[in-house]
């Protein structure tokens, strides 16, 4: 990171600690709902009527979420691997992000199709847990093709993400152990089902749900490559914190926009939100000194 990148960040940080500035620092951008998978609680991909946006819609979309001080950018779907325009790919969608001046630029993908040589800074690789769980999830052979593409790919920065539900919430400690373990996998990410309408039924039971943290929290303390930071777990424990969901802005695939995580657009799904970077973000503003430091490393270039 650049002294220049860093100063923004402090500046960032004074006007909405001081000034309770809401301006994100962060954006997800939706690239299309188009996707090779049928994930069971997945209620975003659109196998029916795939929108996909064009090379200029996402630009407009990226100038845009520049201008209210975004830096960090994710380009989500749908599997944004897939996205096209013309002869334009993904990485074209990175370049044009770094272009404009965002610090990093991130995909988060479910490594179905092969990434090697991703312009992206870093990837986020979905994985539901290690061999069947991770099947039980997202289909038959899906963890063998994962696996591949994430060792074949070189990239520097892959870490993986797992959502836990009521499928694979018995898989997690498996999990942690495969992510140190695997030479190609950077850390793990733990979140947890958020429900909204149409998957409630997996969202674990909140006892279950604290214990697993409990447990996440315990193998973080051993230095196992746990993103997640003890601050921002503790807060996902009883979400009773004051949420600050606006530091990052969404684009949706039909083009709308929202401040924050579409969450808050359904009733009662903030206050079952399973996305630990809620938790982060909060500890983010109170400058908490283990989410500082993650955040560092997780946005240096390798
Ligand atoms: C919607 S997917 C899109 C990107 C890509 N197709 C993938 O699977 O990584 C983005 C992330 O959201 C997670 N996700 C989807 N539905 C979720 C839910 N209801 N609660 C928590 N995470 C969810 C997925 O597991 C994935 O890690
Ligand atoms: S791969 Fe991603 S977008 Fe596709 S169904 Fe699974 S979670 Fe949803």
């Amino acid at each position: 990171m650049t002294i220049g990148q860093i100063t923004y960040l402090g500046w960032w940080w004074f006007r909405a600690k001081f000034f309770g500035r809401k301006a994100p620092l962060q954006s997800v951008v939706f690239v299309s709902d188009r996707c090779n998978l049928s994930c069971k609680h997945c209620t975003v991909y659109n196998h029916k009527n795939p929108l996909t946006k064009t090379y200029e819609q996402v630009k407009a979309d990226l100038e845009y979420c520049y201008s209210l001080g975004s830096r960090f950018v994710d380009f989500e779907g749908g599997e944004p691997t897939l996205w096209q325009d013309g002869d334009k790919t993904i990485d074209d969608l990175c370049d044009l992000a770094h272009e404009l001046g965002f610090f990093s630029c991130t995909i988060t993908t479910n490594a179905q199709k092969s990434f090697k040589g991703s312009h992206a800074d870093s990837i986020w690789v979905s994985m539901d847990g290690v061999g069947e769980y991770h099947d039980k999830v997202r289909g038959k052979g899906t963890f063998e093709r994962l696996e591949k593409n994430i060792k074949e790919s070189g990239h520097k920065a892959v870490s993986v993400n797992m959502a836990v539900n009521t499928l694979n919430a018995d898989g997690v400690e498996e999990a942690i152990r495969y992510a140190a373990e695997n030479p190609y996998i950077d850390k793990i990410s733990i979140n947890f089902h958020t429900p909204f309408p149409g998957s409630e039924a997996l969202a674990l039971p909140w006892e279950k749900r604290q214990e697993i943290i409990d447990m996440v929290i315990r193998y973080k303390k051993q230095h196992y490559p746990i993103m997640n930071t003890v601050t921002g777990l503790k807060h996902m424990r009883d979400l009773k914190f004051r949420k600050v969901c606006w530091m990052t802005n969404y684009v949706h695939t039909d083009g709308t926009r929202t401040p924050e995580c579409p969450g808050s657009l359904f009733e009662g799904v903030c206050e079952k939100c399973g996305f630990c970077m809620a938790g982060e973000e909060r500890a983010v503003v109170d400058l908490a000194p283990d989410t500082i430091m993650a955040g560092l490393n997780l946005r240096v270039k390798k």
